[in-house]
């Protein structure tokens, strides 16, 4: 008989799959229905691209640096989705031989990765053909994937939460309310968010379940790797403000003298690090997990390392 073994969690990952299968969308029927980018138009809110801290620039200029970080956040959100999905694909076999449910929901929680990351390269494309040549993303995503995954499941599926919690946070509290963007720029997102919100349950859920497998002494170890992972985020972030902000002086049309051009590299970097580290450690539900599977011990660690990154 082809019996299914369940699990307490089953219920939550039986509600994931119905969601995703009421919200699935496509890429081109659905999100970019025909259109393109206007640069006219605002790509990131204010909220995340931080522009009016921005002060030297005029309106136009504060524009433009909006749309190279929105470039750069659908570029991020390809980089990242390429470790989560291969984790998500790892913990799955879990339940290869169990919880055929739960199996299911990650299955299509990766299927949804894939199309996501898919979407971020047209997004990449469609952005590029509005604005200056000279833009770079020179990161590496299999490089990064592999860097990352070679860190324990229980600090990489801590920084999945902490990422997929604040994609959503982004879009409810920043794009969403934002009505000056570029419709098409938040239909991603929406998209997006769409999907998204039934991978934070998944990845709060499989969290748990790793951690419950876990001895004192590997937790432990594993808080400093998820430490470590975060200060390679922000390896990451340095080095793209630093590209970013050389791309704008170089075309925003006239000549940026060396002492402005350092505070754009440091608007780009503090608002990269709101977007990708502050606002996602920040979220009440990621605090509210982690806190319940560490010590207070170890939580002061991850804010001392945290409070270094400013
Ligand atoms: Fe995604
Ligand atoms: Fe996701």
């Amino acid at each position: 008989m082809n019996a299914i073994r369940t699990s307490p969690d089953s219920d939550r990952y039986a509600q994931c799959i119905s969601v995703s299968r009421r919200v699935r969308w496509d890429i081109d029927e659905d999100v970019i229905r025909g259109r393109r980018f206007d640069r006219s138009q605002k790509y990131l809110p204010d909220g995340l691209s931080l522009v009016p801290e921005f002060v030297t620039l005029s309106g136009d200029e504060k524009r433009f640096v909006s749309q190279i970080q929105g470039r750069t956040y659908a570029n991020m959100f390809g980089l990242v989705e390429r470790f989560i999905n291969a984790k998500v694909l790892e913990v799955s076999r879990d339940h290869w031989l169990g919880d055929q449910v739960a199996l299911e929901a990650l299955v299509r929680f990766s299927d949804e990765e894939l199309k996501h990351q898919e979407l971020f390269r047209r997004i990449n494309d469609m952005v590029g053909e509005t604005l200056p040549t000279g833009y770079g993303f020179d990161v590496d995503p299999n490089a990064v994937a592999g860097a990352v995954l070679s860190k324990s499941t229980w600090a990489v599926l801590a920084l999945t939460l902490d990422i997929e919690l604040f994609t959503q946070l982004h879009y409810s509290h920043s794009i969403d309310p934002d009505g000056e963007l570029s419709e098409l720029f938040k239909d991603v997102f929406l998209y997006h968010w769409k999907e998204e919100s039934q991978h934070a349950i998944l990845d709060e859920l499989e969290w748990k379940r790793h951690d419950a497998g876990l001895t004192s002494d590997d937790r432990d170890q594993a808080v400093d790797e998820f430490i470590a992972l975060v200060g390679a985020v922000d390896g990451i972030l340095q080095a793209q403000a630093a590209t970013d902000a050389s791309y704008f002086a170089a075309t925003c049309g006239r000549v940026v003298a060396e002492e402005e051009a350092d505070a754009i590299k440091a608007g780009f970097l503090k608002a990269y690090r709101w977007q990708y580290i502050h606002s996602g450690a920040a979220h009440p539900v990621f605090r509210k997990v982690l806190s319940s599977l560490i010590t207070e011990d170890q939580g002061q660690r991850i804010q001392a390392a945290l409070a270094t990154l400013q």
